[in-house]
């Protein structure tokens, strides 16, 4: 079972925390789709947003697709997800959540090749085998028209900080910090950046992919003729002490808790090593956080 299928899994704390996707994100997968569906603008439409959470992108996209989609469906797994993401809608009538598995979608599908487009946000990872989720997904999307959007995120740095990035990683990977929990081989598949979700050509058409990481940005700000154009680069302004609340939404963060207990007390070190590092930061000092991004978009055969 997954972290975030568990009871005591906090959900709202998840809705609070996590990033929110850019604009330019949800504008450059909106023209992509519309390339396609020029003639389709008066007919109604249907997206699916699969490994939902509790609506992080799902009320993202109600407000920017909203005139572009007639119905939307939330789906996850976890039903603690999916009772806060049905909380946390309280303005589109025309959303709804369900519990259901990305590698069993058709099944919510009330008819096949019905479907206009199926986004999976910071779940695909999960979905395993995931030529079990493509097929799916085809079984649902208009032939020709249909998009599938994945994106992902991972490994946030403090932008301006770059002394901090070891600990960053190690608190993320270190075998006595959260490295050995986090559940395999998602997070994994997640660090390479969804490298073996490969979409299948053979099912699929204008299949795009783009990873852009805190390398890139960095390279972008010392050299700007250079600057590596992205629609997705996912940054957040936030105190430590936000910071500190996002970590607890890590589901090895999770883990550790149920397993030894000490969760609490990884995360009091890892800040003691912060301020140590750089005596000027305190909980409440405000950083620029980067995480290395990828999206992939495709069209159904
Ligand atoms: C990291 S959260 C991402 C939530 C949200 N999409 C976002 O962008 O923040 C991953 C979600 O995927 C869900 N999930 C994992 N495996 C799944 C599967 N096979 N089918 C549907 N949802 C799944 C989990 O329950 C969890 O809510």
């Amino acid at each position: 079972m997954s972290e975030f299928s568990s009871k005591t899994f906090n959900a709202k704390l998840y809705s609070v925390s996590r990033p929110n996707y850019p604009k330019s994100l949800y504008s450059y997968l909106l023209k992509y789709h519309q390339l396609k569906n020029t003639q389709r603008s008066s007919s109604p439409s249907f997206l699916i947003d699969v490994g939902c959470g509790p609506g992080t992108a799902t009320l993202q996209m109600c407000q920017h697709f909203h005139t572009n989609f007639n119905s939307m469906l939330g789906v996850d797994t976890s039903e603690v997800m999916i009772k806060q993401a049905q909380n946390n809608n309280t303005q589109y009538p025309n959303l709804s959540f369900k519990v259901a598995g990305a590698t069993a979608l058709s099944k919510v599908v009330p008819l096949a090749h019905s479907v206009d487009m199926i986004t999976a946000a910071q779940c695909a990872h999960w979905f395993l085998p995931f030529g079990d989720f493509l097929k799916e997904v085809k079984k649902c999307l208009r032939p020709r028209t249909g998009t599938l959007a994945i994106w992902g995120y991972i490994d946030p740095r403090f932008v301006d900080y770059p002394e901090l990035d070891t600990l960053l990683y190690e608190l993320d990977r270190a075998k006595n910090q959260f490295g050995p929990f986090w559940q395999e081989p998602g997070r994994q598949i997640l660090r390479d950046l969804l490298d073996a979700q490969k979409i299948n050509p053979d099912i699929f058409y204008d299949i795009q992919e783009l990873k852009y990481t805190i390398q890139d940005y960095r390279r972008d700000i010392s050299n700007p003729a250079n600057h590596k154009n992205s629609p997705f680069v996912l940054t957040k302004e936030m105190s430590l002490l936000d910071f500190r609340n996002y970590i607890y939404t890590w589901s090895a963060a999770h883990k550790r808790q149920q397993v030894l207990g000490d969760t609490d007390q990884i995360v009091a070190n890892f800040f003691d090593q912060i301020f140590h590092k750089v005596p000027s930061l305190t909980m409440n000092s405000r950083v620029k956080v980067l995480w290395n991004t990828v999206y992939k978009l495709a069209r159904a055969k």
